[in-house]
């Protein structure tokens, strides 16, 4: 009993060291963390697209698939931000050099548009709403885009 008490509890520990180590240790190469938030940004952006094309009446709105995108931009939405890791606005990446050494406006674009992803679940149930809060949203977008990536 007291071998397990002790196992457990350098398990414990060793969990707390994991989640103690710095974001830019996620990753072996600054690549792997370019390509990391590329994936999210990319994921974001289909759903967006999905949306978009719901709300200009270019797809039939259907409840269920625009909320199912709304989550999947909410979720993927917290993740491109731990890879933005030093020395990572060289190389295959739209990140200008501004948005790593400015990480506290970067973080607030990135709150402000969680913000607006999390009331776009809700809002997708309907069309007006969505039309809406799609708009809200893509402006949290934009604004994060205009200062921080190049064209
Ligand atoms: C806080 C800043 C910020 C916010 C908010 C933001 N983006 Fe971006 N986005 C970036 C940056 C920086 C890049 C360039 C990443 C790179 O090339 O490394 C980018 C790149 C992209 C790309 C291109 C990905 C690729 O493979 O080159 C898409 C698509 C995209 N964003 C969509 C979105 C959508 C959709 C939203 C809103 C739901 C959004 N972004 C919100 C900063 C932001």
């Amino acid at each position: 009993m007291k071998k397990l008490a002790l196992s457990l509890a350098g398990a414990a520990f060793a969990a707390g060291a994991l989640f103690a180590v710095p974001a830019a240790a996620q990753f072996a190469k600054v690549e792997d963390a370019i390509k990391y938030r590329k994936a999210a940004f990319t994921i974001m952006g289909a759903n967006m697209g999905r949306l978009s094309a719901m709300a200009r009446g270019d797809r039939p709105f259907d409840a269920a698939v625009a909320q199912a995108a709304a989550r999947t931009v909410d979720m993927a939405g917290h993740l491109p931000w731990e890879a933005f890791v030093p020395n990572s606005a060289a190389g295959d990446t739209r990140l200008k050099p501004e948005g790593l050494a400015n990480a506290a406006e970067v973080k607030a674009a990135a709150d402000k548009m969680q913000a607006e992803t999390a009331k776009l679940v809700t809002a997708a149930a309907s069309l007006d709403t969505l039309r809406t809060q799609l708009g809200a949203v893509g402006a949290s977008c934009k604004a994060c885009h205009d200062k921080f990536r190049k064209d």
